[in-house]
């Protein structure tokens, strides 16, 4: 993970990147660095354990620079500390670094650097130090670059400043994202363009084996010792899309931006009554749907919806089991990866092997033109926007839409959907923006929820088939940034158990949508409450003749199950939100977590 940043031009340097620092720290935030020419033309590296706020105290933000780099760090290979931190030095290398060199422990070892005493426990002092004896050389850093390619593995975004050379930046980039921003006499290097939106919107892409050299007027971009053209695109959010407008918190604006993000993403892809920008899903008869964390869920999710309406087989599963396990696929099969940065390591390793064996592959992505994004044989966007919060809301939202939207289709091409149902479905789809903003106007039900709960110790989800699938979001949502001990069981299973940790007070909450099963949930919910438990039900049925069940009821607009349960994840968002809140915790960077994972 980490977010790296690099600057060259007439701003002052330190400002600009600890600007981009504060929009990348969702990549990590155990320590930061940076690392700057100042105006007599010495290299200057100032780092800190801890959050960019610490680091942003140390420094003289008003001290002259023209050419800096900077990282925010995710701890993968070494603890927190300053030594540990970034920028690392090596000689005439300075350097920042997201990902990991796998054989940094071999490359100690290497002739190259045999006589270089280390002083930190990371991978990418090794980088550095083989960079700079390479530079030693050869005196020649592109011809360095291109030679290191064949030394290091693993993954890495490098952006690199070279000693006594005040007029360029360097990168390299596999397997972590990087970008390079363009600007008027002055250019940008950084994991993302929100990092930079504030300065230009235009950026270049940087492509497998690329290696850029950044000056303030040219950016040369080569790959395997040739000059490449680079197309430089334009980045469609505005800045306002990266800040919290008057939210107290990144998460809570985002919850509250899902009206909007659901009709956008409606809009790409329902016209009126017509799908459109969709591919044909009919010719499949097996899908495999892979993904990690939230996007996982939505995975789960989607395989009740593609078994119940286009009866299509879907195995669903989790990318770091999927791409060491054995699959059984061929060319009748498809699979989906959902990924909303589009560059979760494990996610991007499974559809590779996939890639490999030449069978179809779509995936569902958030950021545009990242790695998954370009790497998949088909790319469907969903128009969540930039998201900020580690804990991800409206991009779950949004993938489980565009996901329902496809079995939808699906469905309707293998004429098990009438046209009359199909009309009715998309009448749910055009107003579900308004349910949920219907469910945002009144966020007192879920404060006093989380005013009830806030103190548990434990707090168990339960819920049926896609029930099950949409609690286990509201338990991960509520771990992630509460930190208290949650678990999400299919109702059944619990008394195999689980159970055993129910005691009094202790709060389960449930969803029941299915009217089919809804007794079944009842009766376990029963078996709960019998033990003492505080029952908070979510449902769409009518609960009237089972009011001994809960001792809070949420009721949820009764509409189609294509549509229907994008709607009680908005109501366990905003609970585990409050609850988070009333704990203190830190909201928008919960520990040991990052946004982006882009290690195994
Ligand atoms: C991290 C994030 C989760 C996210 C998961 C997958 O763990 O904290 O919110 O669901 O990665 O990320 P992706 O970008 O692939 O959706």
């Amino acid at each position: 993970m980490c977010g790296i940043i690099g600057y060259i031009g007439k701003k002052k340097a330190i400002p600009v990147i600890i600007d981009g620092l504060e929009t990348l720290e969702y990549r990590g935030y155990d320590s930061s660095g940076i690392a700057y020419y100042n105006k007599k033309k010495e290299l200057k590296i100032i780092k800190e354990q801890g959050k960019i706020a610490i680091l942003k105290n140390i420094l003289n933000l008003n001290e002259e620079s023209n050419l800096g780099i900077g990282h925010t760090r995710w701890a993968t290979h070494g603890q927190p500390s300053r030594i540990n931190s970034h920028p690392h030095n090596v000689g005439n290398i300075t350097l920042v670094h997201n990902g990991i060199i796998e054989n940094y422990e071999e490359l100690k070892k290497h002739p190259l650097v045999k006589n270089y005493k280390f002083i930190s426990k990371t991978d990418t002092e090794v980088a550095c130090a083989i960079i700079n004896s390479l530079y030693n050389e050869n005196q020649d850093i592109l011809k360095s670059l291109e030679e290191s390619q064949k030394l290091l593995m693993g993954s890495y975004a490098l952006a690199i400043i070279v000693n006594n050379d005040f007029e360029h930046l360097y990168v390299m980039k596999k397997d972590s994202p990087l970008i390079i921003g363009v600007g008027n006499k002055e250019n940008y290097v950084a994991s993302d363009v929100p990092a930079i939106l504030k300065y230009t919107k235009k950026y270049i892409l940087l492509n497998e084996g690329d290696i850029g050299i950044v000056s303030n007027k040219n950016i040369k971009v080569y790959n395997q010792k040739k000059l490449v053209k680079k197309k430089i695109l334009e980045f469609e959010w505005d800045l306002e899309a990266g800040m919290k407008n008057g939210y107290e918190h990144f998460m809570l604006k985002e919850i509250f931006e899902q009206p909007k993000v659901i009709e956008q993403t409606i809009k790409e892809y329902i016209n009126d009554y017509d799908f459109i920008n969709l591919p044909d899903l009919t010719k499949y008869n097996r899908i495999d749907i892979v993904a990690c964390g939230s996007a996982y869920h939505t995975g789960l999710i989607a395989k009740y919806w593609f078994e119940e309406y286009c009866n299509m087989e879907i195995n669903v599963d989790i990318a770091s089991e999927y791409r060491y396990k054995k699959n059984f696929l061929d060319k009748k099969c498809l699979l989906i990866v959902i990924s909303q940065s589009g560059e979760t390591a494990d996610t991007l390793a499974s559809l590779r092997l996939v890639n490999d064996k030449k069978i179809d592959t779509l995936a569902i992505v958030n950021v545009v033109g990242s790695s998954i994004a370009r790497e998949a044989k088909n790319v469907l966007y969903i128009k969540a926007g930039p998201e900020i919060s580690v804990a991800t809301t409206k991009a779950y939202s949004a993938q489980a839409l565009l996901l329902s939207i496809l079995a939808f289709k699906t469905s309707v091409d293998k004429k098990i959907i009438n046209i009359k149902e199909k009309e009715q479905i998309i009448n749910d789809y055009h107003n579900l923006s308004l349910y949920i903003q219907d469910i945002l106007s009144n966020t007192k039900i879920c404060e006093s929820i989380a005013k009830k709960i806030f103190k548990a110790n434990d707090i168990f989800f339960l819920g049926r088939k896609i029930d099950y699938a949409i609690v286990m979001e509201g338990s991960l949502k509520l771990k992630e940034i509460s930190y208290i001990h949650s678990e999400a069981y299919p109702s059944g299973e619990l008394k195999h158990g689980s159970i055993a940790l129910i005691n009094k007070n202790t709060p389960v909450i449930s969803v029941i949508t299915d009217e089919n099963i809804a007794l079944k949930t009842i009766s376990n919910i029963k078996e709960t409450k019998a033990r003492g438990a505080y029952s908070i039900v979510l449902s769409s049925l009518n609960m009237d003749n089972n009011k001994e069940c809960y001792d809070y009821l949420i009721k949820i607009e009764h509409i189609h199950s294509l549509v229907e349960p994008i709607l009680p994840i908005i109501y366990l968002q905003l609970i585990s939100y409050y609850i988070a809140k009333l704990n203190k915790r830190d909201i928008d960077k919960p520990k040991n977590l990052a946004k982006s994972v882009t290690v195994e």
